[in-house]
């Protein structure tokens, strides 16, 4: 279902619509998520200083957004600042990272409102500087009537600080409640999650080739497909957000279940080889 916003295809670039042309819009994605990875070795190879790799990597943030909101992809999902990368990297990296994510707001909350997109976060939220999270609602409170793409920033995230966090929130209704827990569903663990008013992701991308999870929407990607590229984030653009999207139109996705053309099930068959052993 596409959010309620007009498509913009004429906006894309040339090269960008010759991609699009390809893809086929009734099949598009509801949800992407992307763990954007590779800035530190983007600015490495330029013999740079990582910050000017995540100020790239910033860039490419509003690229793809842009074009996320062109062709009218309802959720985009990105993993900017994890639990981890607060606890592992030096403070002054932080401080960076702080730092251009609200210069990024400040430039970008006029954009979100050209393209009708939405701002809204996930993590442990709470915890990053008070300043910060002051930005963070401003550009929340100024975008929040647009309809078009809804951009959802992890950030101080983790998949299983999540899952904590749903299940501590989960528990105090049941006590509150008095549910017994042989009545838990998945469907309850999904209400007590940050996403819980978001599909679970389609596609997600990870950038510069490494083939990890990293923590990130643990509970959510349980059938999503996963695209990995090994282009780093400071050079990912709207076309490639496109070619991902294209790949993966060209998968079949059974969620547990058989593919068209893989057979009959010839029962009374597969009994006489269970007996015969
Ligand atoms: C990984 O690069 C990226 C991050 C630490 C998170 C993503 C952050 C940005 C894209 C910066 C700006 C984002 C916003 C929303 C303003 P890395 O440092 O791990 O790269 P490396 O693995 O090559 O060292």
């Amino acid at each position: 279902m596409l959010p309620s916003g007009t498509l913009r295809i004429h906006e894309l670039t040339s090269e960008e619509r010759a991609v699009y042309a390809t893809l086929k819009p009734e099949c598009l994605p509801e949800h992407v998520a992307i763990i954007m990875d590779g800035n530190g070795r983007w600015a490495g190879r330029r013999s740079l200083k990582r910050f000017i790799g995540h100020q790239q990597g910033a860039r490419s943030v509003q690229l793809v957004m842009e074009t996320a909101s062109r062709i009218g992809l309802p959720w985009l999902t990105l993993y900017a600042f994890s639990i981890e990368n607060d606890l592992r990297r030096p403070k002054a990296e932080i401080n960076f990272l702080m730092r251009l994510l609200k210069s990024f707001l400040e430039s970008n909350v006029q954009r979100m409102m050209d393209n009708n997109v939405r701002i809204r976060y996930i993590g442990r939220t709470h915890e990053l500087p008070a300043e910060v999270q002051e930005k963070m609602r401003w550009a929340e409170e100024t975008t929040a009537r647009n309809t078009g793409t809804t951009l959802t920033l992890a950030l101080k995230y983790g998949g299983r600080s999540e899952l904590v966090d749903a299940f501590r929130s989960l528990a105090a209704e049941m006590k509150l409640k008095h549910i017994s827990p042989e009545r838990i569903t998945e469907e309850d663990i999904h209400r007590h999650l940050y996403t819980a008013h978001m599909p679970d992701p389609d596609l997600l991308i990870r950038t510069s080739g490494e083939m990890r999870l990293s923590n990130y929407l643990l509970w959510q990607i349980a059938y999503t497909e996963i695209f990995v590229t090994e282009r780093l984030w400071p050079d990912f653009r709207g076309i490639h957000l496109l070619e991902a999207i294209a790949d993966f139109q060209r998968r079949e996705r059974r969620y547990g279940g058989l593919s068209e053309g893989s057979g009959e099930v010839d029962e009374e068959a597969e009994r006489i080889k269970i007996a015969a052993g």
